[in-house]
């Protein structure tokens, strides 16, 4: 595991982006695994710049997101479907065919997990996975259980990650409490992940997934035991507490 310390938000997206712009330039026909929230917001505005700027191009890339609201159409302001296109996709010259998130309005959610696992099937390997990582330690919407999830599964969201994503919506009864989130199992899969983190609020987190024990618990703790390259990107107030310690 690599752990990159960056000095606020702004460089936590360069650096992330620097990352995924490599990995399109040895491929150009890459699959990115990408995620929503606020945090990778800084490495989705760099890497819309450096396509504007004529540094890369994501024409023939493809993407994978990795998880979704249920009962949320694509075009809902708040729907991830939609903060892709407007933080990233509606952006750069990447093709909409070749751009994938789960169907939030679905008639039958677990069928369109079967359907997205298969769609992962079809696509091969993720190139690189970026993750951020919620305040209970999930990681896309894989919230604190008993086990970890293996394939996409229909998930409740837990109390916290309805308060926290609640900040984006008008009240939080219109928060969604049911998604539909790539498995740990699946994302575990990719050939690089980079996990980002920015603030304060994520110190304590940040270091149970990473320095504390393995544990369903804390879903993102997983990553010690991940296989391929692993890049933590932070900045300083994230990864205070790894400091410390
Ligand atoms: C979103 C996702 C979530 C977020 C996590 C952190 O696609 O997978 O796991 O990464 O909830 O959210 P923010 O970045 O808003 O703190």
């Amino acid at each position: 595991m690599k752990i990159i310390c960056a000095e606020n938000d702004r460089e936590v997206g360069r650096y992330a982006a620097k990352y995924i712009a490599e990995v399109i330039r040895e491929r150009p026909n890459a699959l990115l695994g990408l995620a929503t929230g606020s945090t990778p917001m800084t490495t989705y505005s760099e890497l819309v710049r450096m396509y504007r700027e004529g540094e890369i191009s994501f024409a023939g890339a493809r993407t994978v997101n990795l998880d979704e609201y249920v009962g949320l159409s694509p075009e809902h302001s708040q729907s991830y479907a939609r903060f892709m296109r407007e933080n990233l996709f509606d952006h750069i010259d990447i093709r909409a065919e070749n751009c994938h998130i789960p169907g939030g309005l679905a008639k039958d959610p677990i069928a369109e997990c079967k359907a997205y696992d298969d769609l992962l099937d079809r696509l091969g390997r993720v190139d690189i996975q970026l993750l951020g990582i919620g305040h209970n330690g999930h990681i896309a919407f894989n919230e604190p259980g008993e086990h970890f999830t293996k394939d996409t599964t229909l998930v409740e969201l837990t109390e916290s990650t309805v308060s926290a994503n609640s900040r984006f919506f008008n009240s939080r009864d219109l928060v969604p409490t049911r998604a539909i989130s790539m498995g740990i199992g699946r994302i575990l899969k990719a050939r690089k992940i980079l996990l980002l983190a920015i603030g304060q609020s994520k110190a304590e987190i940040l270091a149970r997934a990473l320095l504390g024990d393995v544990t369903p618990s804390v879903p993102a703790s997983i990553l010690q035991f991940y296989q391929g390259e692993l890049t933590v990107i932070a900045d300083r107030k994230a990864l205070s507490r790894i400091l410390e310690k």
